[in-house]
């Protein structure tokens, strides 16, 4: 059993996809155990972001995460971490394959609709920096 972070970034929420990526994760049979609709402000995705901190596409990503609200998650799963990272597909949605996603939603390589956590430490990192302990009220016995 896995847990990740998803992220329904702001371009994809104001491209009204909300539900197209839940299906898409309902689907893959993924189990959500914690889903909330938040608006980051720029410190708090300064903290998100802080690997990426002085890379020359930072500004633009905070700026980014931070113009509309987004719906962070929790999914649960075997394997949940990579299973997410394959239904997004790569980070540039110019090279993901158009069944994914990004292929499906993404924009630009900035502009590229959803997150998802890379490995089980920074998953650990990203749940209890955007969701405190509360993920936790939602668990399965
Ligand atoms: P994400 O998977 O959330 O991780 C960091 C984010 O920074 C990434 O998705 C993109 O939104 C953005 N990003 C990553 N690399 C670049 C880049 N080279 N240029 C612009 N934005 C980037």
């Amino acid at each position: 059993m896995e847990r990740t972070i998803a992220i329904i970034k702001p371009d994809a929420v104001k491209g009204a996809h909300i539900g197209e990526i839940i299906a898409a994760i309902e689907a893959e049979g993924l189990a959500i155990e914690a889903m909330e609709f938040m608006r980051l402000s720029a410190a708090q995705a300064r903290g998100f972001y802080s690997v990426h901190e002085g890379k020359h596409f930072f500004d633009r990503l905070i700026e980014y995460m931070t113009s509309g609200p987004i719906v962070a998650l929790v999914l649960a799963g075997e394997e949940a971490i990579p299973r997410w990272r394959t239904l997004m597909g790569p980070t540039n949605p110019e090279q993901a394959a158009p069944e994914t996603l990004r292929g499906r939603f993404g924009q630009s390589l900035t502009f590229n609709a959803v997150h998802g956590s890379d490995a089980p430490e920074t998953a650990a990192y990203e749940m209890s920096y955007l969701f405190g302990g509360r993920h936790l009220n939602g668990l399965r016995a």
